[in-house]
């Protein structure tokens, strides 16, 4: 058996037949081939497949794609302008070496901007705690603390938040 599914990914209308079953994690990935949503666990505890699902981050792999019909997804490959510039927030990564492998980066990125659409402005603290779902194996944090200060003066000096 499979259902009908129709979203909004990273601006561009997109329906389907799936499995019932299927994650939102596996619908991005597979059929849409948008691999930047990473899975790195099966315990939903990394945050490395972490989506906005109507503006807000989400875990994608604790979402079934039927669960997003009708909403908008963005996703990392949404992120940036279609020209291939970097959104503000993934320069800082970039520039502050907040990563390492990269692995963890997407999802690192995608809670960074839902954490400075809410707090244009964030302490160290509230940067730490609202990065506490996304797991990063190789960077010890530090850096990604100040990609995301970094990031979040720089959207705010555009007067943007994504
Ligand atoms: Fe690890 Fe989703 S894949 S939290
Ligand atoms: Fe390697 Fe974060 S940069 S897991």
């Amino acid at each position: 058996m499979t259902i009908a599914v129709k979203m909004t990914v990273n601006g561009r209308p997109v329906a389907a037949e799936i499995e019932p079953r299927t994650l939102l994690t596996q619908f991005l990935r597979e059929p849409l081939r948008l691999t930047g949503t990473q899975v790195g666990c099966d315990t939903s505890q990394c945050g490395a497949c972490m989506v906005h699902l109507d503006g807000r981050a989400v875990k994608a792999c604790t979402v079934l794609a039927a669960q997003a019909n009708g909403a908008k997804v963005l996703t990392i490959e949404g992120v940036g302008a279609a020209n291939g510039e970097l959104d503000p927030m993934q320069a800082a990564f970039k520039q502050h070496h907040g990563l390492q492998c990269g692995f963890c980066t997407p999802g690192m990125i995608m809670s960074a901007l839902a954490l400075v659409k809410d707090n244009p402005d964030p302490s160290e603290e509230t940067i730490r705690e609202g990065l506490s779902g996304n797991i990063c194996r190789c960077t010890g944090y530090h850096n990604i603390v100040k990609a995301v200060h970094a990031g979040a003066a720089a959207l705010k000096g555009r007067g943007k938040s994504t």
